[in-house]
């Protein structure tokens, strides 16, 4: 079968079942986050990229929690347990129904490995279509004990060796397997029974897929990777150089489509983060995931943003932090200490100091003053502040939802607002002051008074 590119159809079988154990953690392995991803989700991803229309994964026993992560980023993919961890081949044979009847290709790869690029991907591709049957993506680790080693002769593909397996010599070859294997179907399928348990670690290995297909006279080719694009994490130190490197690449791109980075080693990125061109970002700013940012902002120091738009020409921070639902209009400034959620903001408009804006609906050119609460939350429910085009907030305001503040109006400094105010109005909600003339040296005569008193005693 053959899809609208004219390539054959692409399976993407996903091995979660590992153990984990080494990751400390009540999380499944592969729900650990990179760049604010699971890992599963990025292999599902890099998966897409290559053209996958269909999507297997093989998890554990008791982690149904990856099964709705992974509709979540395919929403068709088909999810197998493997409730004995008996080797990478005996799972891959959990996903039997999803290439017995396949007629395309399979790419296996495993969930723990979330940097791999769709050009790697895509080049495991072109070669099954040129007529590989099976394509192996290898790498030369600064280490290479522990992995499968790849035998080969010139371009060929002979066998893969486990390390418990090999001999001294096929040891010290550098060479190993990513795990991740292209097949074609047909191939796979005429292999994958024939796999036996018959070694050192008692599993069913995958990997002697290769010396099968080899007996048969199969095409059986190789590639090699970058060593840190196909980096397994297994504990919390691979996962922190994996998230290093992610990092990396992600600075790379931004810089390279136009985006400044003043100290690009403290600048953290999620997987989806959407710069425009001409941001100008200052040291020590986190973008959590679902954030979009429009030409020409400025986001200075210390800054955390998430699930948020921002429009073009903003200046954002220090110091603010911007969360979910945020829709912060063209030109808007926001300053120190300033807190949005789930709220949208009129073009132009200001609040540029100390200021808490949640579920507020505000016009343009409108000016916060520094201090201004919106009381969005009574203990149960959340309610909505509207605030207009062209108002003024006073200073220090508390403004208690649900509430509306018509265009132009004003609003005194120190008020509580309880109570709508009518554009072109200006309302007062504080106590009026008292000046009691002369008063002050009566004062400070009591305050004597008072101390000289506690001497005494
Ligand atoms: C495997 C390869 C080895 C390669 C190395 C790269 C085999 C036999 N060996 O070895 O050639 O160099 O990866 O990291 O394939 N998994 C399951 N079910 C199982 C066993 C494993 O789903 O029963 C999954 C794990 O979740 C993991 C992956 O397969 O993501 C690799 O398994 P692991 O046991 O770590 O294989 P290695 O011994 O590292």
């Amino acid at each position: 079968m053959e899809n609208g590119a004219g390539m054959a159809e692409l399976l993407s079988i996903i091995l979660a079942a590992g153990e984990g154990t080494r990751m400390r953690s009540a999380t499944p392995k592969v729900l650990h986050q990179v760049g604010g991803l699971p890992m599963v989700s990025h292999a599902i991803r890099a998966a897409q990229a290559a053209g996958a229309s269909s999507i297997a994964v093989v998890i554990g026993p008791n982690h149904e929690s990856i099964s709705a992560v992974v509709m979540a980023v395919s929403p068709s993919a088909r999810v197998y347990e493997q409730t004995e961890r008996l080797g990478t081949g005996h799972a891959v044979r959990q996903a039997r129904p999803a290439f017995e009847t396949a007629s395309g290709n399979v790419i296996v790869l495993y969930a723990d490995t979330p940097l791999v690029t769709p050009a790697t991907m895509a080049s495991i591709v072109a070669r099954l279509e040129a007529g590989a049957d099976i394509v192996v993506v290898g790498f030369e680790p600064d280490d290479p004990s522990g992995y499968g080693r790849l035998l080969t002769e010139g371009d060929r593909l002979l066998a893969i060796r486990e390390h418990k397996d090999a001999t001294e010599a096929e040891r010290a070859i550098g060479l190993v397997n990513s795990g991740i294997i292209g097949f074609r179907s047909a191939t796979l399928r005429a292999v994958i029974d024939r796999i036996g348990n018959d070694n050192a670690k008692g599993e069913f290995y995958l990997t002697d897929a290769i010396e099968l297909a080899t007996a048969d006279k199969r095409k059986v080719e190789y590639t090699v990777a970058d060593a840190m694009e196909v980096i397994g994490v297994d504990d919390r130190s691979k996962l922190a150089k994996a998230e290093t490197q992610f990092q990396e690449l992600r600075r790379d791109d931004f810089m390279r489509a136009g985006v400044t980075l003043k100290d690009p080693a403290t600048i953290h990125f999620s997987w989806d983060t959407e710069i425009g061109r001409d941001v100008t970002i200052w040291p020590n700013v986190v973008f959590g995931p679902g954030v979009r940012i429009g030409a020409d902002v400025e986001i200075r120091s210390f800054c955390d943003i998430e699930q948020a738009v921002i429009g073009e020409g903003a200046s954002i921070g220090p110091f603010a932090r911007i969360r979910g639902g945020a829709e912060v209009g063209p030109d808007v400034h926001l300053g120190n200490f300033v807190e949005v959620k789930k709220s949208r903001i009129g073009a132009g408009t200001k609040a540029g100091h100390l200021s808490y804006l949640g579920d507020a609906v505000i016009g343009a050119r409108t000016n916060i003053g520094a201090g201004t609460i919106t009381c969005n939350y009574d203990g149960v429910n959340k309610d909505v502040t509207t605030i207009g085009d062209d108002v003024f907030i006073g200073s220090n305001a508390s403004l208690v939802a649900p509430v509306t503040i018509g265009d132009g109006a004003y609003t005194a400094s120190g008020s509580v607002i309880t109570e709508d105010v009518p554009a072109g109005a200006v309302a007062f909600g504080r106590a009026r002051q008292v000046n009691k003339s002369d008063y002050a040296p009566k004062l400070r005569e009591q305050a004597l008074a008072k101390r000289a008193q506690k001497g005494k005693r």
